[in-house]
């Protein structure tokens, strides 16, 4: 990526908007790797009188935000993805499930090359960062019900506001009975991964999924998605949300880190999750087995023949991937007595 060439098409797509928002500095990498996403890291810096006088807006004396530029694939799903973020970002705002200030959206791949998202940069570091840095029991409990609370918050808002068909229509089996067709779909390229079986075990183990009160659900909450500051404020990120059951969520989380090897993590976030919720969380395994075929289901494309990576990020990618497979088909054989090979 020309990041100079980026950076002056991002002047002339702000245009006018640069008078509020500021003009971008250098842009930085904040991300590289196997997402279909760019992130990067920019300074906006206000043009003050004088040092609009010497055409510097980045003078010294020049106050400036801290801001994020997210980039989307060119194609309808990247368009899609750019408008879906934007409208959490928008929904979210003021909520206590705490994001990113949107400063600006651009749909057209056009202007930019890709659809993009500016918003404001989050202070703070990844929350598992902080967790792992931290020594401290009391601490770390602290840690992990800062983390867990604004899934909590997200779960209690009313997602009609947000998606009035969605809601209706997820209600009752309809939200799993989307996520199975989802995955039937999607499975039909692996014939030999073993996964079709457990597929067929959530259809019939359907009746545990059933939806009493559709939510918005982040669809990525983890520990690298989610920012704490040195007040120990936390922001969300990286919303590909969708409406649907709670349980989800939180068998996401918790099934990514066990798969990450912290299943002492994993079950405390749970416990957490329950406990701030006031209720018990019912037939969470199945959720585990659900959420666990969905991410197998959403890799599997990167690693096998048909794979749009190029050769050395694949081996890369796959090298980064054997742990977490080997823990994922372990979680599929532990609740459904199925032994996956997960061959592409
Ligand atoms: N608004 C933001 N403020 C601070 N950091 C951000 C922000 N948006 C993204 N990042 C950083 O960039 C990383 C990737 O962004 P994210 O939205 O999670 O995209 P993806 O995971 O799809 O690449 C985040 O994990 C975080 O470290
Ligand atoms: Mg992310």
């Amino acid at each position: 990526m020309d990041l100079d060439r980026l950076r002056e098409r991002l002047t002339v797509a702000l245009g006018e908007r640069a008078e509020r928002l500021g003009v971008p500095g250098p842009l930085e990498e904040l991300t590289g790797g196997w997402a279909s996403t760019s992130v990067l890291a920019c300074a906006l810096a206000v043009p003050v009188p004088d040092a609009r006088a010497h055409l510097d807006a980045h003078a010294a004396d020049a106050p400036s935000t801290p801001a994020v530029l997210k980039l989307y694939a060119a194609d309808r799903a990247g368009v899609e993805h750019a408008a879906r973020e934007h409208r959490a970002l928008d929904f979210l705002r003021g909520s206590a499930c705490r994001v990113p200030a949107v400063l600006a959206l651009e749909l057209d791949p056009a202007v930019l090359g890709r659809p993009f998202l500016l918003m404001e940069r989050a202070p703070g570091r990844s929350w598992w960062s902080a967790y792992e840095s931290s020594d401290d029991d009391g601490e770390r409990r602290r840690l992990v019900s800062s983390f867990v609370r604004p899934l909590v918050a997200l779960h209690a808002l009313d997602a009609h506001p947000l998606g009035p068909a969605a809601t209706a229509a997820a209600r009752g089996r309809g939200a799993a009975d989307s996520e199975l067709a989802g995955l039937q779909r999607d499975v039909a390229a692996f014939p030999r991964s073993g996964l079709g079986d457990v597929v067929g075990w959530l259809h019939a183990h359907r009746a545990d999924l059933a939806c009493e009160r559709p939510v918005v659900q982040h669809r990525d909450y983890h520990p690298w998605n989610v920012l704490v500051d040195d007040d120990g404020e936390v922001c969300v990120l990286d919303w590909d949300w969708r409406v649907g059951d709670a349980r989800f969520d939180v068998a996401w989380t918790c099934a990514l880190v066990e798969r990450s090897g912290h299943g002492a993590v994993s079950a405390a976030v749970r416990e957490e999750y329950e406990r701030q919720r006031g209720a018990p969380l019912h037939h969470l395994g199945t959720f585990e087995v659900l959420a666990t075929v969905r991410w197998l289901l959403n890799v599997l494309p990167a690693l096998g023949p048909r794979s749009q990576l190029p050769p050395g990020k694949r081996e890369d990618f796959r090298g980064f991937l054997v742990e977490p497979l080997r823990r994922a088909r372990e979680l599929l054989r532990a609740r459904t007595d199925l032994d996956a090979p997960l061959t592409t």
